[in-house]
């Protein structure tokens, strides 16, 4: 099941889950509407990447991720596995020393991370992801540095998707809760109107039932067509609303499969899902 993680059976194919079919034109579905890679690969891959933090040891070995267009993939893996890294790898604050990155077929292994937020990408670290003396519409306003447009329809959908920043959005973000800041900070992400989301444990240190919420919230995202690559603690619930899913372990592949597959997986729910 590792072998090839990319090209297995991809997703969970629950339309009532993500919008797998509802990406228009662009999507490279056939008449019966399976989804099925573009001719150019995977909307996203980080393909065989390894490398580490400056001139020190590798920390990812040949890790490969992928996401489709509107699909949710999710990492899970003990602590210090690499999931962290490999999200930075992808949005390029590391340096491979091999393999690559692509995105909708272009190779942006060597661009910056700004180059690649202008090419669709947005990213939202698992610590200092907000501005915290700032208030919450500043920093969505500050997720939109990029844009030269009119931001006031996207202000509006972040509004929509977290009703509670809009009350909230004179207060400082640091006055938040922590289920609070955590929607500022998918909000700033979303202001760059980007084509993938990508979240470093968006539901650390929040309730069960606030993570229930931010999950149905990112599913509402990703059937507008944003493809999602998330990585969580909470491995068992968000490999429930994976299309796919990775368990890294010492920063190699040591899982992969649809999320349905993984939370079947005797050695899985064994080592990582806790039995
Ligand atoms: N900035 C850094 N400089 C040097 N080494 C780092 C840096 N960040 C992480 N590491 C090392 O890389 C390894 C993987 O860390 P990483 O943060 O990617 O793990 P993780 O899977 O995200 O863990 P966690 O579940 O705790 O968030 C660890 O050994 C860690 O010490
Ligand atoms: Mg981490």
């Amino acid at each position: 099941m590792a072998r090839n993680p990319y090209q297995d059976d991809r997703g969970n194919k629950d339309r009532s889950i993500t919008n797998v079919a509802g990406i228009g034109t662009l999507s490279g579905l056939d008449e019966g509407g399976e989804a099925r890679p573009a001719p150019g690969g995977p909307y996203l891959i980080g393909e065989n990447m390894t490398g580490g933090y400056g001139k020190g040891a590798d920390i990812l070995h040949g890790c490969t991720i992928s996401v489709e267009k509107g699909e949710i993939a999710v990492i899970v893996g003990p602590n210090g596995a690499g999931k962290s890294t490999a999200m930075k790898a992808v949005f390029g604050m590391l340096n491979l020393r091999e393999g690559s990155v692509r995105l909708d077929g272009e190779d942006i292994t060597a661009l910056t991370p700004q180059a690649r937020v202008a090419k669709g990408m947005a990213f939202v670290p698992q610590t200092a992801n907000i501005f915290t003396s700032m208030t919450v519409e500043e920093n969505l306003e500050m997720g939109a540095f990029l844009r030269e447009d009119d931001i006031s329809g996207t202000m509006s959908q972040v509004f929509e998707l977290f009703p509670i920043l809009r009350d909230k959005r004179r207060q400082a973000a640091g006055e938040l809760s922590g289920g609070q800041r955590q929607q500022v900070a998918v909000g700033r992400a979303l202001m760059t109107q980007p084509k993938l989301l990508m979240l470093d444990e968006p539901t650390a240190g929040v309730s069960p039932i606030v993570m229930d919420e931010l999950f149905d919230r990112v599913i509402e995202v990703a059937r507008t067509g944003i493809s999602i690559l998330m990585v969580e603690q909470n491995a068992r619930q968000a490999l429930e609303i994976a299309d796919k899913g990775y368990v890294l372990v010492q920063g190699r592949n040591g899982y992969s499969g649809t999320g349905k597959e993984l939370l079947a997986d005797p050695k899985v729910r064994k080592s990582f899902l806790g039995g």
